[in-house]
């Protein structure tokens, strides 16, 4: 699964492929973030789906219904956060998910012995995963990749893990989310007030990749873009 020439250290039983210390620009400023609210993440964002969208999984419904999992398929999630979306997918498949903020998967581990789903938290930057090319039957992403330091680079990222065939998805706010929530938000202090990075990333998708689309979806408050890796 991993890369030979990764490292890792095993911090809370969770294998780091970071040093804190190299950190740098959007990364380490969302890092911090997330580590600061990781505590009241699930309270906030399930009374907001709540009052915006009439419960969780009518949030999550538009978006991981583009996905198709089967048995034993091995799935990654970029950005898992507290790992909520693993909740609404067959339990049945075999799922890693990452993320930059220990606080956030440290929130995940918990969920997930809660929820008895098996899966494998890895503490690194979506820009450098720390899997072998052509690795995952399922890869995707919601939330995160607008504040990314490198979107370019996480997306080069996701479909090289991927296998051949397989369908990418990308999830994220749009401005409008921006504009009328997160800035709003004082529990977000400073972050995620640039409504310039919140675009569909649709110019970053290799042109080699096949039947590009994307959505505006969730009342216009989420976007999704999904697309093929082809087959070699
Ligand atoms: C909005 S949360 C999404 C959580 C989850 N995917 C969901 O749908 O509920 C965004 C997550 O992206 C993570 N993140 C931010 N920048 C990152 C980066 N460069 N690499 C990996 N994860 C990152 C944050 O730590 C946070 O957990």
């Amino acid at each position: 699964m991993f890369l030979k020439e990764k490292k890792y250290k095993l911090v809370n039983g969770i294998c780091s492929f970071i040093d804190e210390k190299e950190l740098t620009g959007d990364n380490l400023k969302y890092k911090k973030i997330y580590d600061r609210i990781a505590w009241a993440y699930n309270l906030s964002q399930r009374f907001f789906f709540r009052i915006k969208f009439g419960g969780e999984k009518k949030f999550r419904e538009p978006f991981l219904s583009e996905l198709t999992i089967r048995d034993n398929d091995k799935v990654l999630e970029v950005s898992t956060g507290t790992g909520d979306n693993f909740r609404f997918l067959n339990k049945k498949a075999v799922y890693t998910g990452v993320d930059i903020s220990m606080k956030m998967l440290l929130q995940a581990k918990r969920h997930l012995k809660r929820w008895k789903i098996n899966a494998t938290l890895v503490h690194c930057e979506g820009e450098n995963l720390p899997f072998e090319d052509n690795y995952f039957d399922v890869v995707f992403h919601c939330g995160g990749i607008n504040y990314f330091n490198d979107k370019q680079k996480a997306i080069l990222e996701m479909i090289r893990v991927a296998k051949s065939g397989t369908k990418l998805l990308i999830v994220d706010e749009t401005d409008k989310l921006v504009r009328e929530n997160y800035r709003k938000n004082p529990f977000l202090k400073g972050g995620f007030t640039d409504e310039a990075k919140a675009s569909i990333p649709v110019n970053l998708i290799p042109l080699q990749m096949q039947d590009i689309k994307s959505e505006i979806i969730c009342n216009g408050l989420m976007y999704k873009l999904a697309f093929i890796k082809p087959t070699a």
